[in-house]
């Protein structure tokens, strides 16, 4: 009966659902959340925007968004049982931490159990809020730091890198953060939304499906590629010759070990992500005075490009950007789930309001069917 299941490696063109969030044409490099191109979003929208436009389907009339803006700051404050728990965890990667301290805020939510569909939109705006302060606390606490309390007047972005740095962040680094926000916010059936898409298709709290999509944005494959990506220029090191550069890289090829930040199961042509993350890499590193990281990201792309016909991915560049702004390489992947929770949360909503449980089936290719039974001691 199961003869004829035949799998499909890795779900490569696999449609899993139908969704309204997120439309991407990989042949072209489109990217659009509710119909809104991503260049307009980068180039026009607050992170607070996207997160509404996700989270209903059309962009916030002025009053919305400034209701959405009370929500998150009202929000932002960390209960102090968490900070508690923060600083009583073991050193750990900030990635790790985060799943732990995400999971335990489903105990301080007195809703975290409500299924009522206005309890649920609540947390998307409070797990958004506190995935944004718990990173940027755990940044601090990394640095020796004590945690600094959000501050109310400021919008998503730049609150997170005040509540990291302690210090109030330029118009020009809030801007990019904002934008890097934006670009992150989704990307249809990704492998994390994909998992939290399961979670919550099994009807389980939206806690747990973005617990779940937190440990699945980890791995390397797919958020954790960001850090991989500044691990590998630190590797070459900033003052290395091109010839060092393309020795490294020809090496990794040869080795046949992927180079983290390129080539994408969708894309067929520039991830339109990376065009925004590039230019951000070459401006915030030219106003820092050192473009070094740029232009030896640049040299792997021309390099890679050429060898195998990759082009480089969200990730690529976004590493050198987050690098600019100061920001510690193993907060990066965190980074990005300060960003995509908005996603997953709205895939949850979406998954809760027309949901049927997730189960494929798997085609068999173990041992033949029957095997006789030995007893333990004659085997
Ligand atoms: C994103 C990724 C997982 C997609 O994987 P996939 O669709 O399963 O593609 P495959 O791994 O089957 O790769 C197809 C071919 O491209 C090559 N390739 C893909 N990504 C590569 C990379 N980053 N470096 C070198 N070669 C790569 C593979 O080796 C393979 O070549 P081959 O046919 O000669 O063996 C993969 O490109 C990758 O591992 N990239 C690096 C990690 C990363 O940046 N992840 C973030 C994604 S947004």
């Amino acid at each position: 009966m199961t003869a004829d299941l035949k799998a499909k490696a890795g779900l490569e063109d696999v449609v899993a659902t139908s969704s309204s969030i997120c439309y991407i044409d990989g042949d072209r490099g489109v990217l659009a959340y509710a119909g809104y191109d991503i260049h307009e979003l980068a180039a026009h929208a607050s992170f607070e925007e996207v997160c509404f436009l996700l989270w209903n389907g059309r962009l916030p009339t002025r009053a919305e968004l400034g209701d959405l803006a009370s929500q998150l700051a009202a929000a932002r404050p960390l209960p102090e049982g968490i900070l508690r728990l923060m600083r009583a965890l073991p050193p750990a990667d900030p990635m790790d931490a985060l799943r732990t301290l995400t999971s335990a805020l489903a105990h301080y939510d007195p809703e975290a159990a409500d299924r009522a569909p206005q309890a649920q939109r609540r947390k998307a705006v409070r797990l958004t809020a506190q995935i944004g302060s718990l990173v940027a606390t755990l940044g601090r606490l990394n640095a020796g730091g004590g945690p600094i309390a959000p501050d109310p007047a400021l919008g998503h972005a730049a609150n997170f890198l005040y509540m990291l740095t302690g210090q109030r962040p330029s118009a020009l680094e809030t801007r990019a953060f904002d934008v890097a926000l934006v670009l992150h916010a989704d990307h249809e059936l990704n492998a994390s939304t994909f998992a939290a898409r399961v979670a919550a298709a099994t009807l389980t709290d939206m806690y747990s499906a973005v617990v779940a999509a937190i440990g699945t944005l980890k791995g390397p494959l797919h958020g954790g590629a960001n850090a991989e990506v500044m691990k590998l220029l630190m590797e070459i090191g900033a003052d290395a010759p091109p010839e060092k550069v393309d020795e490294a890289v020809r090496g990794m090829l040869a080795r046949k070990v992927k180079i983290p930040g390129f080539g994408h199961r969708v894309y067929r042509t520039e991830d339109p992500r990376a065009t925004h993350l590039r230019q951000m890499s070459h401006d915030l590193g030219a106003r820092a005075g050192n473009t070094a990281w740029y232009q030896m990201s640049q040299r792997i792309e021309a390099l890679v490009l050429q060898e195998k016909q990759l082009n480089p991915n969200v990730d690529f560049y976004s590493a050198s950007t987050y690098h600019a702004l100061n920001i510690p390489t193993d907060l990066f992947t965190p980074i990005f789930a300060v960003s995509r929770v908005s996603g997953w949360t709205a895939h949850v909503l979406e998954q809760y309001a027309n949901n049927r449980l997730m189960r494929p089936r798997a085609d068999y290719v173990g041992p033949e069917y029957p095997q006789r039974w030995t007893p333990v001691d004659a085997r």
